[in-house]
């Protein structure tokens, strides 16, 4: 056979992992093609050759080396019509398409409204797709937000300081929680509970009855409860998602002003996604990789690999997209027990 494979959306921690294992599994009896950039390269037909050679030393690097993109071919013209042409041209008998919501988005409708064999791998370090219990990236992320609130832990005691700490999460606060009960966060934010600024501050002031440094956790997705705020830039991608990035310095401002302490923001943001992968993510995406193209030489097209509990499994795409999987309210209660 001869596999397509791209990566698509934004990076993530695991990615190369993944393209290794699809080609070592696969071995030399097929070929393998890196479509550049996402859905981008394959509706231009940009591709790199995947082979033993071009794929070794991958485990441990962070990023994609096949190059990323938010390219929504459904928003192309004739785009679905590309895609075949691509195929066909390059000889490709199946795709398999790494990426979120969007990315997986696009393989399911092209596999249901146009018959495209495509095997799709959950990724994101925002954790929030459904059908799997976690995506590879979400721990790398976690830890390096983590290592983060522990240093500014320090510096806000020495200082006296409130410090914001903004981290990725547009629709689900998994980051956030996680990475704020882990390094003891006074306070988390997170998109899934619009936040009211007054109790906020009001819970700090109590805090700062006993002590004189707080830590507040705040996902970039979260909101006021009063509505929105001139956060976020206008601008959209291809899938209608604006950019975000700003609470942070809202809430520096507004915690600042009712509470006269002084606020700092630190912002994440990238930071989480770029670098090294763990070594959890590093097995995980290995064991997706393997899953993965084990699925295209069975022709079980229209599948997600995914973890359920320690197994990794096929489900049909359509599972995992459109209802993204926001956090569990058992962990989220868990970090509330530490707030303050
Ligand atoms: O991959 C998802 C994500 O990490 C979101 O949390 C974030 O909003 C988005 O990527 C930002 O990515 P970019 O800056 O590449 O558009």
């Amino acid at each position: 056979m001869r596999i397509g494979v791209l990566t698509g959306g934004g990076d993530c921690p695991g990615l190369n992992a993944v393209i290794r294992a699809i080609v070592r599994r696969g071995g030399p009896a097929h070929k393998y093609v890196g479509f550049r950039h996402g859905w981008r390269g394959v509706l231009e037909g940009e591709t790199v050759v995947l082979d033993a050679e071009t794929t070794r030393g991958l485990l441990h690097r962070g990023g994609t080396i096949l190059g990323t993109s938010r390219t929504n071919p459904f928003k192309t013209v004739d785009g679905p019509d590309r895609v075949i042409a691509t195929m066909a041209a390059l000889g490709v008998d199946a795709l398999v398409a790494i990426g979120g919501d969007d990315t997986l988005g696009a393989a399911e409708r092209l596999g249901r409204e146009h018959s495209i064999p495509i095997v799709g791998v959950p990724k994101t370090i925002d954790n929030d797709i459904s059908a799997t219990d976690v995506t590879f990236g979400f721990h790398t992320a976690v830890q390096v937000a983590t290592d983060a609130i522990d240093r500014l832990q320090t510096t806000a005691e020495s200082h006296d300081r409130v410090m914001v700490v903004e981290v990725m999460g547009r629709n689900a606060g998994w980051i956030a929680a996680t990475a704020g009960l882990a390094g003891g966060a006074d306070v988390i934010l997170i998109p899934e509970d619009p936040f009211d600024v007054d109790q906020v501050c009001a819970h700090l002031q109590r805090r700062h009855q006993r002590t004189n440094f707080s830590i507040v956790v705040v996902a970039e997705g979260a909101v006021p409860v009063a509505g929105t705020l001139a956060v976020t830039s206008g601008e959209v991608d291809e899938f209608g998602h604006e950019r975000l990035g700003g609470i942070s310095t809202f809430l520096q401002g507004e915690i600042e002003a009712r509470t006269g302490w002084e606020t700092r923001v630190a912002n994440l943001g990238h930071i989480l996604r770029g670098g090294t992968p763990s070594a959890y993510d590093r097995v995980l995406a290995t064991r997706f990789g393997v899953e993965a193209i084990d699925a295209v030489l069975d022709c079980d097209f229209g599948t997600m690999v995914a973890l359920r509990g320690t197994d990794i499994v096929r489900v049909p795409i359509a599972e995992a997209v459109g209802e993204l999987k926001t956090i569990d309210r058992k962990l989220f209660e868990v970090a509330e027990v530490f707030f303050g």
